[in-house]
């Protein structure tokens, strides 16, 4: 259940521009809203200069020095930067705590009200969204938060991009034909994240799974969305959550829900990992071997289907509350030390990913 929180939660950072200085966007939640607050640089070539006044000096500011050093700690090569990503993130963090502290008041005056327990999908992804600016103030010894109007500089990030048009089409999958449930974000009610942007949700009193799509991984959701479609229309019945319903904001096809699998633990990977004697009945001999058939079975019957599982892991399985295997997640990504990189999305890949698990499991191959 969401639990009112009454300190602006940094969410992220973005550098917008092209000029000497970057501007910084801090992003804030606070009380079920959205707060996307720029430190301005007039050099940035984005927009910054119109944020400042004409008598501006930028140099002097305090934004103006931090914006520099942030600026100078994220200049460089891809590998230089990276040997400076700890400056970088505590720097960020300290940033981010200083303008939360500035913008406080404010945040708190726009959105007073904690979010309702009851939360739902569209609450939580299309929060009500201001946009602030934090600045030295006349005095120059100070800094100050501003409310700007309309959506701003650079304006607000799209952070659950739709499936495009073209690729529901290449899925065969016409929203208006067909009947598979089409959900609108505030039918949807969180009951809990589970991890990302994957939540335990109740819809019409039914529990299910939700996944949306995440800007980083932007083909991750089409690509599950096309897995489910084909095992649907095969009619098969595999070991793999029911694509209940398809979500659909105001953007387009932005996520899924999937049938609830009941289970004790998270994953089999952290099934496994369990040391205590009490689980020990539960990782039998006789219930790994089980496993490791069932899985066996399924990957054979989605490659038969023509679809690959890419993240092939013991995170990737569930044990349901009948003691039975269940393969998740066909959103692709590839995690370190399961399968090579030259072998991610390919038969080959899966086959080793298959062996590492079967190696978990200790069945022997
Ligand atoms: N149908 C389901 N029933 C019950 N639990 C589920 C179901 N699908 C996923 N989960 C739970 O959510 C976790 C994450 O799901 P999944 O692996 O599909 O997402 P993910 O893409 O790995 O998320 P992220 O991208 O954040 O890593 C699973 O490990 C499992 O604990
Ligand atoms: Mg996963």
């Amino acid at each position: 259940m969401a639990t009112p929180r009454d300190a602006p939660r940094l969410t992220r950072i973005r550098y917008v521009g092209d000029g000497l200085v970057m501007s910084a966007i801090f992003t804030f939640d606070f009380n079920g809203g959205c707060f996307v607050t720029v430190l301005a640089s007039p050099t940035d070539e984005a927009g910054g200069e119109a944020l400042v006044p004409a008598d501006y000096q930028f140099d002097e500011s305090i934004e103006g020095k931090i914006l520099t050093e942030l600026t100078d700690l994220t200049w460089g090569t891809v590998e230089e930067v990276m040997t400076k990503k700890k400056e970088i993130k505590r720097l960020e963090q300290q940033l981010g705590e200083l303008v939360a502290d500035v913008c406080r008041p404010t945040m708190h005056r726009l959105m007073h009200t904690p979010i309702p327990e009851a939360q739902t999908l569209e609450d939580y992804l299309y929060p009500q969204t201001y946009m602030l600016q934090v600045v030295t103030d006349s005095a120059g010894d100070n800094l100050a938060c501003r409310t700007l109007d309309g959506p701003g500089h650079a304006g607000v990030p799209e952070l659950h991009p739709p499936i495009s048009d073209e690729r529901l089409r290449g899925m065969g999958l016409d929203l208006e034909a067909t009947d598979i449930p089409v959900v609108k974000p505030p039918q949807i009610i969180l009951n809990r994240r589970l991890q990302g942007f994957v939540w335990k949700v109740t819809i019409d009193g039914e529990e299910m799974i939700c996944k949306v799509s995440i800007d980083a991984f932007e083909y991750a959701i089409g690509d599950e969305l096309a897995a489910y479609l084909k095992i649907r229309s095969a009619r098969v019945k595999l070991r793999v959550p029911e694509l209940k319903g398809i979500v659909q904001s105001h953007r387009g096809v932005i996520g899924i829900l999937l049938g609830y699998i009941p289970h004790k633990h998270h994953n089999l990977r952290a099934l496994l990992a369990e040391t205590s004697t009490a689980v020990s009945s539960e990782t039998t001999t006789e219930l790994r071997y089980k496993w490791a058939a069932q899985i066996r079975g399924t990957l054979e019957e989605l490659h038969s289907l023509g679809i690959l599982w890419r993240d092939i892991k013991t995170d990737n399985v569930l044990i349901d509350e009948n003691g039975d295997a269940v393969v998740l997640d066909f959103g692709g990504g590839n995690t370190m030390g399961w399968v090579d990189p030259d072998k991610y999305g390919t038969m080959e890949g899966d086959e080793q990913g298959l062996l590492k698990i079967m190696k978990a499991l200790e069945v022997g191959i």
